[in-house]
């Protein structure tokens, strides 16, 4: 078996030091390690979405990669975005807008959509539905969460005119 291996990284801003075996993937260091539990699991296999965080700034799957490649880096999960307050109106357009059934997508569908709506002002629904189509709902609530995002990205433009 291989030994554990050091790793050093930021998570939600603050540094975390840790020992872990080599084919720990990032997903299960955040929940298992640092109970960071928002993060969801559902494929394990890059294909749901559910395990989406930020890496450095970019969505990655947290189940494709190894918590040794996350290495130096800095990782923002849903509690942190959510503790910042930067997705507070699209949380709360989620709930006005009936896009949680079971919720166990939607931490990956905020962090996706968030993604979107920071590189693109004014997404139509075509685009929103493009950028979500890598993330899975079992509940099949996709009229409802594009209702969301496209009203955030509605609100947010208003705001910045
Ligand atoms: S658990 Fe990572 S994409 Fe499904
Ligand atoms: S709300 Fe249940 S999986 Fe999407």
């Amino acid at each position: 078996m291989t030994a554990p291996v050091p790793v050093s990284l930021l998570v939600n801003g603050d540094p975390v030091e840790a020992i872990v075996l080599p084919r720990l993937n990032l997903a299960d260091f955040l929940r298992d390690n640092l109970k960071l539990t928002g993060t969801h699991v559902g494929c394990e296999h890059g294909v749901c979405g559910a395990c989406t965080v930020r890496v450095n700034g970019e969505i990655v799957r947290s189940c494709l990669i190894l918590a040794v490649q996350a290495q130096g880096s800095s990782v923002e999960t849903i509690e942190g975005l959510s503790d910042s307050g930067e997705i507070a109106d699209l949380q709360a357009a989620f709930r006005e807008r009936n896009a949680l059934q079971c919720g166990y997508c939607t931490p990956g569908m905020l962090i996706t959509a968030q993604d979107l709506l920071k590189h693109t002002s004014a997404p139509d629904r075509g685009a929103i539905r493009d950028h979500l189509s890598g993330n899975y709902c079992r509940c099949t609530g996709y009229q409802a969460i594009v209702d969301a995002v496209e009203a955030t990205a509605r609100a947010r433009a208003e705001r910045s005119t």
